[in-house]
């Protein structure tokens, strides 16, 4: 019985130290000392034997038993160190190394004209509409003096939808909604996209950006459109810049101007640019159409109004000579970054 405590224990005693995992010595602790394991056997059988053996061979058991739980206790402890020492190894950090870096995003071009505009023209006083991009045919052309069949439609290449709406040709259907609902006097600009069913090249493309901007109030006429216009122009480009009118149509105001402004690449000398004009053309204005405003219920005989749309990619475009609209839409990010 002795000899059979002793085998035992030199056995235990080899397979704790060769274990190396905590769930091996684990179950080696179960398989001598757990209530079904080989020293709780050997100890089961002590009632066959003599009161001496008993009691000499009882005492062997438990000292065993106690040396085996003291070495299973010291091997764990022995293989949680192994694991931390390990992790200077695994875990380990060159805090000094530079960094991977983190390319930081910006907001597109034309994102970033659009906030400066809202800022310059809060700054005058004006709110800032949005409409939707799908449109009827109400906001987009009739409310805007345009009947259906009115040739004035040809101007602008619509996509129709299947549900009889449209994607908006331009912003000013926003004029309308703003009217709708705000009485005068009441000024404001709305920045969004557009649509258009266009061959697209360098200068054409099927979506773009407008800013649209009305004011509507008592005596306001083309003198009031033309200061607001300057202090855009001037809050824009840095600087004092030349403008002139020349008469447009839009069935949506009268008298309909084209605003051209002097040429910045040249300063007005003459160049490829503006084609050797001194001039380039910038925006689309006028006073309000009498009809537009009436249809909104709005007195013309107390009331007049401007309204002008400024295309936001060729403000772009100018600021930065970029020479085909196209870039804007293509998602290329190496012209995406510059900005
Ligand atoms: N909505 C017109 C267009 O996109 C531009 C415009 C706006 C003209 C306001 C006059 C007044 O072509």
């Amino acid at each position: 019985m002795k000899d059979k405590l002793n085998t035992l224990k030199q056995e235990a005693i080899e397979k704790i130290n060769s274990s190396n995992s905590k769930d091996e010595l684990n179950l080696i602790r179960i398989n001598y000392l757990g209530k079904k394991g080989d020293l709780t056997a050997i100890l089961k059988t002590l009632g066959s034997c003599t009161p001496e053996e008993r009691a000499e061979i009882g005492k062997l058991a438990n000292i065993t038993k106690q040396e085996l739980e003291g070495l299973i206790e010291e091997k764990n402890k022995a293989l949680d160190k192994a694991v931390f020492d390990n992790l200077k190894e695994t875990e380990w950090i060159d805090i000094t190394a530079p960094s991977n870096k983190v390319k930081v995003g910006n907001a597109h071009s034309i994102t970033q004209i659009q906030y400066e505009l809202e800022d310059i023209f809060k700054s005058m006083g004006f709110s800032i509409f949005e409409g939707p991009e799908m449109e009827d045919d109400y906001h987009n052309f009739e409310a805007l003096n345009i009947p259906k069949d009115h040739p004035a439609r040809d101007m602008q290449d619509t996509f129709w939808l299947d549900n009889g709406n449209l994607l908006r040709t331009h912003t000013s259907s926003v004029q309308v909604r703003t009217m709708e609902k705000i009485k005068p006097p009441l000024q404001g600009i709305s920045p969004g996209r557009v649509f258009r069913y266009e061959a697209t090249d360098a200068s054409h493309e099927n979506t773009f950006y407008q800013v649209e901007g009305l004011m509507v109030g008592k005596d306001i006429s083309v003198a009031n459109l033309i200061y607001v216009m300057k202090v855009l122009l001037k809050e824009i480009f840095k600087r004092d810049v030349k403008i002139r009118l020349r008469p447009g149509f839009f069935p949506f105001v009268e008298p309909g101007f084209e605003l051209d402004i002097n040429c910045l690449i040249c300063n007005g000398k003459g160049c490829s640019v503006c084609k050797h004009s001194g001039w380039v053309e910038l925006l689309p204005c006028g006073l309000i159409h009498p009809n537009v405003l009436k249809m909104q219920s709005i007195d013309t005989e107390k009331y007049s109004g401007f309204a002008f749309g400024l295309g936001l990619n060729r403000l772009v475009m100018m600021r930065y000579g970029i020479d085909d609209i196209r870039h804007f839409m293509a998602g290329d990010i190496r012209f995406l970054e510059q900005f």
